[in-house]
């Protein structure tokens, strides 16, 4: 259920560069796919900012953020014991079943979610993507013992595979026989996947990202279009099956 609560940060470390993992003490249950909306400490930032559940332990909420403006640049300043407030945990969750064979794709912040769905199925593979080695090693530490199998493609070729997760994907679904693809990251990503998901005929969910003003439902600056109509990503989303959105 929905709570608002203030966090003590826990830490707040940059694990690689402008990343950082953000881990506070909040007593909330969810599930992998949804979101926080958190508000910083000062006056000076009034709109929340939605970040992914990377994963909640023992009250131990788990997060990252890039360093890309203002707001961000403040978060990164908080210490340990310093508060924020969350609106958590918010969104609806990956569909995850334990007899499936999962791969999740993804890249940049859109690995957060994934992690979490990575703890949740105990059987997934995975496949990254990033700008460069120091950018998806911090990620590969954190899906190690978590992804059966970790896939890794970089933009500078500096670990894995030079190119695109999605150059890298065929001959990741030629490896196995997966049920189902998560994805989460770039929209072009996403798009190739769920387009090479429906050619093969397997199950794809996507975790869209979106700005977003209340996170709530509420102003409809996250409206998306759907087969089903006007969709709004925090409320009805952020999970969605990849045929409703990625249909043209
Ligand atoms: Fe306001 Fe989604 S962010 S309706």
């Amino acid at each position: 259920m929905k709570k608002i609560i203030n966090a003590a940060i826990i830490e707040n470390l940059e694990i690689a560069k402008n990343i950082h993992r953000l881990i506070v003490s909040a007593d909330i249950e969810a599930h992998a796919g949804q979101f926080v909306q958190l508000k910083l400490p000062s006056n000076d930032f009034t709109l929340r900012r939605p970040l992914g559940i990377a994963s909640i332990d023992n009250g131990q909420l788990k997060m990252f953020y890039r360093v890309v403006g203002r707001g961000t640049e403040f978060l990164s300043t908080l210490k340990a014991g310093d508060e924020v407030n969350l609106i958590a945990p918010l969104g609806n969750s990956f569909n995850i079943a334990a007899s499936e064979r999962i791969l999740l794709v993804g890249g940049g912040m859109g690995l957060a979610p994934l992690l979490f769905a990575a703890i949740e199925s105990k059987s997934a593979d995975i496949l990254m993507g990033g700008r460069n080695s120091e950018e998806v090693n911090c990620w590969k530490n954190e899906f190690q013992g978590k992804a059966n199998n970790i896939f890794i493609a970089t933009d500078d070729g500096s670990v894995g595979t030079y190119g695109f997760v999605t150059d890298l994907l065929p001959s990741v679904l030629d490896s196995a026989s997966y049920d189902k693809i998560l994805v989460c990251g770039p929209e072009i990503m996403m798009r190739k996947t769920a387009q090479l998901a429906k050619e093969r005929g397997i199950k794809c969910q996507v975790s869209l990202e979106k700005r977003m003003a209340c996170g709530l439902g509420a102003c409809l600056s996250c409206s998306i279009d759907t087969i089903h109509g006007r969709r709004k990503v925090c409320k009805d989303g952020s999970v969605f099956d990849a045929e409703e959105v990625f249909y043209n």
